[in-house]
């Protein structure tokens, strides 16, 4: 096997670390492995212990690397956490009448990057939204086009260089080399969105453990992000503190017998829950529902209020794409079509917007592993896209690379 042709996601996720290794053919990308270990040192999408992490990253590198029978030395890694914010910019320049050059393209988007970005922000990605020459917008790719005045809007989306950083050094404490960092929603979004439904408008949702982070698509476009500090392990700390019973039984009963909405739920069936002292106790399924609803109407509350203050609705055409654990929650789904007032599908890596050779079978099969599937569809789209433009992907974590190894030294 060829290692230029195998390419790594890392997602250090709030719950769980994921490694998945792919390998890029001819005829599309195959998923060799996947190696998962629980992420302890990790809150709210970011680290809060290097050491804990580290030590999750190092495990499940060598699990995947024994199920894949490679050794695993560069990766893409996921970021997420509330730190992180995406804005607009805008840029121009002149043509002269000439055919527009992929130098071109470059030099409008460094210009739209000219933002004034406080000290304490690293921009991560500069994603191109548009194209627009001589006036006429919706231009994908203006190559080769002629023109006088070439116009970019761009989306920006930068995250708090200390953030950044940690991710970055238990990276490199596990003896990783980090290709590139990625918002993760966006790595989801590669895994699970058909192209139809980013054209058409489409919100995903990534549920996780820590965080919520929205993504819009339209005219296959990226159009929002934004990133809630709330996800499922709030469910079950309200469940171990509304039944007194240790996080690790709230996380088990509310994965087996929760429900979003309470009324779901036969009031005459009970379940066996294990106190704190090791006794079992038993209850109505009905009130782990009752506890788990109220924070279920929160989230899609808040989540209800994100998209109307960044015009979702008029975006999400074709409804809203659910990934991340959380998700699985018996009854979200529907509660979700309710709130929100639109259509609703899981999304699972299946088959990667028809990259992937072969469907993934079995566990990875599911909303947990969007981000670490779409890491490596990620990685092996930014390979063949140097080309196209070289300063988005290289340039800028290049130079942040650089600086912050630098401190490292
Ligand atoms: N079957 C299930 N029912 C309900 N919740 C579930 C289920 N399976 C997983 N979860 C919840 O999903 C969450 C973990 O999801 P996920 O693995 O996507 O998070 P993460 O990537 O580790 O976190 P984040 O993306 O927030 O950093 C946990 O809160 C877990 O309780
Ligand atoms: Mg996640």
């Amino acid at each position: 096997m060829n290692s230029e042709s195998i390419v790594v996601g890392l997602d250090v996720g709030t719950t769980k670390i994921c490694v998945v290794v792919g390998e890029v053919t001819d005829e599309g990308i195959d998923i060799l492995a996947v190696g998962t270990f629980p992420s302890t040192g990790m809150r709210k999408g970011v680290v809060i212990s290097i050491e804990s992490t580290v030590e999750s990253v190092r495990e499940a590198v060598e699990e995947a690397e024994s199920r894949a029978g490679v050794e695993i030395r560069a990766v893409y890694v996921g970021i997420a956490g509330g730190h992180i914010k995406g804005f607009k910019s805008y840029g121009a320049t002149g043509i002269k009448g000439k055919e527009v050059t992929p130098l071109d393209i470059e030099r409008v988007i460094d210009s739209a990057k000219a933002v004034y970005v406080p000290l304490d922000r690293e921009v991560l990605h500069v994603i191109p939204t548009e194209f627009i020459l001589d006036g006429q917008d919706g231009i994908r790719d203006p190559t080769g086009m002629i023109g006088g005045r070439l116009e970019v809007k761009v989306h920006i989306i930068t995250g708090t260089v200390t953030s950044v950083q940690n991710l970055l050094k238990c990276c490199e404490k596990a003896g990783l080399e980090v290709i590139d960092i990625v918002f993760e929603p966006l790595a989801s979004a590669e895994a699970t969105l058909t192209h139809d439904e980013k054209e058409l408008g489409v919100a995903l949702i990534d549920m996780g453990g820590g965080t919520t982070d929205i993504v819009l698509y339209k005219d296959g476009w990226l159009r929002h992000t934004s990133v809630l500090a709330i996800g499922g392990n709030h469910l079950t700390s309200d469940v171990a503190v509304g039944l007194r019973i240790p996080v690790s039984e709230a996380e088990r009963i509310k994965k087996s017998f929760g429900s979003a909405a309470a009324g779901m739920v036969s009031e005459s069936e009970e379940i066996d829950i294990s106190q704190i002292g090791g006794q079992l106790r038993r209850i109505p399924r009905r009130y782990l529902s009752e506890i788990i609803q109220p924070r279920c109407e929160e989230l899609l509350e808040l989540i209800k209020g994100e998209l109307n203050a960044c015009s979702g609705y008029d975006i999400a055409a074709s409804g809203v794409v659910l990934t991340g654990g959380a998700s699985l929650l018996n009854g979200l789904d529907r509660m979700t079509e309710t709130i929100l007032g639109l259509p609703v599908r899981t999304g699972v890596p299946e088959n990667g917007g028809k990259r992937l050779i072969s469907p993934l079978e079995g566990d990875i099969n599911s909303p947990i592993y969007a981000t670490g599937v779409g890491l490596v569809l990620y990685g092996s789209e930014t390979e063949s896209n140097r080309v196209f433009l070289p300063d988005l992907f290289t340039g800028i974590f290049g130079r942040m690379k650089g600086w912050v190894m630098g401190i490292f030294r």
